[in-house]
């Protein structure tokens, strides 16, 4: 094994790929997990500004489906949230827990139960500099347990 990976990093150039690799570019990407206990594993995510999307991975590593224990990622301001969340109890379960075209609404993700994943990418263009954002699951009831904070950082 350690004779196959010698070779390996004499034709790739180990040094490159797997020393330098971290410093090379923002990591544009994160990934939250929930779970059936409506929670989220992050709380807190910056977003690097040289990033022109930021795309979350939201997993379920739950087992409970989705009419049960769905949850999404939705991203708005904080002043919005509540509002966001009785428009999207409106829209349903079909529409995500999001109401259609909703203006206030910066990114979503669809709604996933136990065992599925989504991503949702977010446009940092519509990010401003010193402004807190919340990231909430809009599925009835979670957002008071369910939400983070999402800022643009350097
Ligand atoms: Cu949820």
């Amino acid at each position: 094994m350690k004779t196959l990976l010698r070779t390996l990093c004499a034709i790739a150039s180990c040094t490159t790929a797997f020393v330098a690799a971290p410093a090379l570019a923002a990591d544009c990407s994160a990934t939250v997990e929930s779970n059936d206990a409506m929670q989220f594993n992050v709380k807190t995510l910056s977003v690097p500004a040289a990033c022109k999307t930021f795309s979350v991975t939201l997993k379920h590593v739950g087992k409970l489906p989705k009419t049960a224990m769905g949850h999404n990622l939705v991203l708005t301001v904080p002043g919005d949230v509540a509002a966001v969340a009785t428009d999207g109890i409106a829209a349903g379960v079909a529409n995500d827990y999001v109401k259609p075209q909703d203006a206030r609404v910066i990114a979503h993700s669809k709604l996933i139960g136990g065992g599925e994943s989504t991503q949702v990418d977010i446009p940092v263009a519509k990010l401003k500099a010193g402004t807190d954002y919340t990231y909430f699951c809009s599925f009835p009831g979670h957002n008071s347990i369910m939400k983070g904070t999402l800022k643009l950082g350097s």
